[in-house]
């Protein structure tokens, strides 16, 4: 773990340029999980280079697979087939909420037991969301006080079952579909909101029949993996933050080349084209199912609005950065069902108020959600990142905007998904 480090974000006129976001981490945290089970070596291009696909890697890597960097940004993976290596030591999820609830679903199908263990902010995290339905296909699964981590697992061969988890989560979703690779049936997930789909289209990549019909997934336990060669997509939730820059600044442009497009994540822009970003996108191309295309966007009238339900879920890692901005807005924005935003890498809810107050901005906090008011001018002032990445980043975006400096303290906790993020925020200040 790096030192803290505290960043200086000086206010701007506007942003304009070219950034070239690095590979999506929800993509590249799956194709290192299901390469590690097919047999052959995959090659993964733009892979992310984040701290939490590096403990995704670490993982796989200590559960027998062998992966190295090739160049500049190219991974490759040789997996070992379905049945992994039991691990000499605990697994090491560091930050990353994704690799302990996806990576549990594959080791609830080992014959070994294995330990799951992160840093103070994952082991606050719910864990009891991928237990539950893992101890129903017959795992045997203990935490720590009130289902936090650490996790111990003794695998096995599992019973598929049909499940309809409580809460939208596409990592609860794609851990049970991956136990369900090492069931005696088929496994169904039958989600309350459609969540990002990246763990069907991953498995389907890799040569894996999944059955899809609007929330339903469906999966054939015994199937085999066969290795790929794949380009991760830019990050569209990496790419929020400057199209929130270039939102704030009329008459900002943008470029944004190769970007995930896939439909479950993509509604960010319809939300941005509402509040008041002119977008427009081209080169669409479909790599492995998943949908890539360039955007460019231009700065208008920032207006607001309102973030509500599916919509809530499907903008569920975009919301701090959009949050933190909306006292530039006209209107304000208004942020409901977000009570999962509480129970992210930081209580998101709490953390997005209180550096908001601290900038000066009149903020209303709520159980589920956030109220904050438009034409609000910001100044200067020290904030904190809360140790989340995202958290981090969306106060650099709002200091854009503030009157004189704002520091941002803990700031490398961007490197969880970003670590070039201060690099590019600085290429398109100028
Ligand atoms: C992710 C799903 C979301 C998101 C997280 C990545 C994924 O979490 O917040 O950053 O890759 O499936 P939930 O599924 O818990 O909502």
């Amino acid at each position: 773990m790096p030192a803290a480090t505290t960043a200086t974000v000086r206010s701007a006129r506007a942003v304009n340029g070219t950034v070239r976001i690095p590979g999506d981490k929800s993509i590249s945290h799956r194709y290192a999980m299901l390469a590690a089970l097919a047999r052959g070596t995959s090659r993964f291009h733009n892979c992310s280079a984040a701290r939490d696909c590096a403990s995704t890697l670490g993982c796989m890597g200590q559960l027998g697979a062998r992966w190295q960097q090739v160049g500049d940004k190219a991974i490759v993976v040789t997996g070992i087939g379905s049945s992994l290596n039991a691990p000499s030591a605990p697994l090491d999820c560091g930050n990353s909420g994704s690799t302990m609830r996806m990576l549990s679903g594959i080791l609830a199908g080992q014959s070994f037991e294995s330990e799951l263990f992160g840093d103070d902010s994952l082991s606050r995290r719910p864990m009891a969301r991928i237990i539950k339905p893992l101890s129903e296909m017959g795992a045997k699964i203990s935490s720590g006080d009130a289902g936090r981590p650490p996790l111990k697992i003794q695998g096995g061969h599992l019973k598929a079952i049909h499940y309809k988890p409580e809460v939208a989560s596409a990592q609860v979703k794609s851990c049970v579909l991956f136990a369900g690779l090492f069931g005696d049936g088929e496994t169904v997930v039958e989600e309350p909101i459609r969540t990002r789909d990246h763990g069907e289209l991953a498995l389907q990549a890799f040569g894996v029949e999944v059955e899809r019909h609007g929330n339903v997934a469906r999966i054939r336990g015994g199937q085999q993996l066969s290795a790929i060669e794949a380009h991760v997509p830019g990050d569209l939730s990496s790419a929020a933050f400057f199209l929130c820059a270039a939102a704030i600044f009329p008459g900002s442009q943008i470029s944004l080349p190769g970007i995930l497009m896939n439909p479950t994540r993509a509604r960010l822009l319809d939300i941005l084209i509402q509040m008041g970003l002119k977008i427009s996108i081209g080169q669409i191309e479909q790599q492995h199912g998943e949908l890539v295309g360039s955007i460019e966007a231009r700065g208008a009238e920032w207006k607001g609005g309102v973030i509500a339900g599916a919509d809530t879920a499907a903008l569920i890692d975009e919301i701090p950065v959009l949050a933190a901005v909306a006292p530039y807005s006209e209107n304000g924005i208004e942020v409901r069902d977000a009570k999962e935003l509480r129970v992210k890498e930081s209580d998101r809810i709490t953390a997005v108020a209180t550096n908001l107050r601290k900038m000066g901005a009149e903020v209303e906090e709520r159980p589920d959600g956030l109220r904050i008011p438009g034409r609000q001018k910001l100044h200067e002032a020290e904030v904190d990142s809360f140790g989340d990445h995202r958290i981090a980043m969306g106060f650099a975006i709002a200091a854009l905007r503030a009157d004189g400096e704002t520091l941002i303290h803990g700031a490398d906790a961007a490197g969880v998904s970003y670590p070039t993020f201060f690099d590019d925020l600085r290429s398109i200040t100028g």
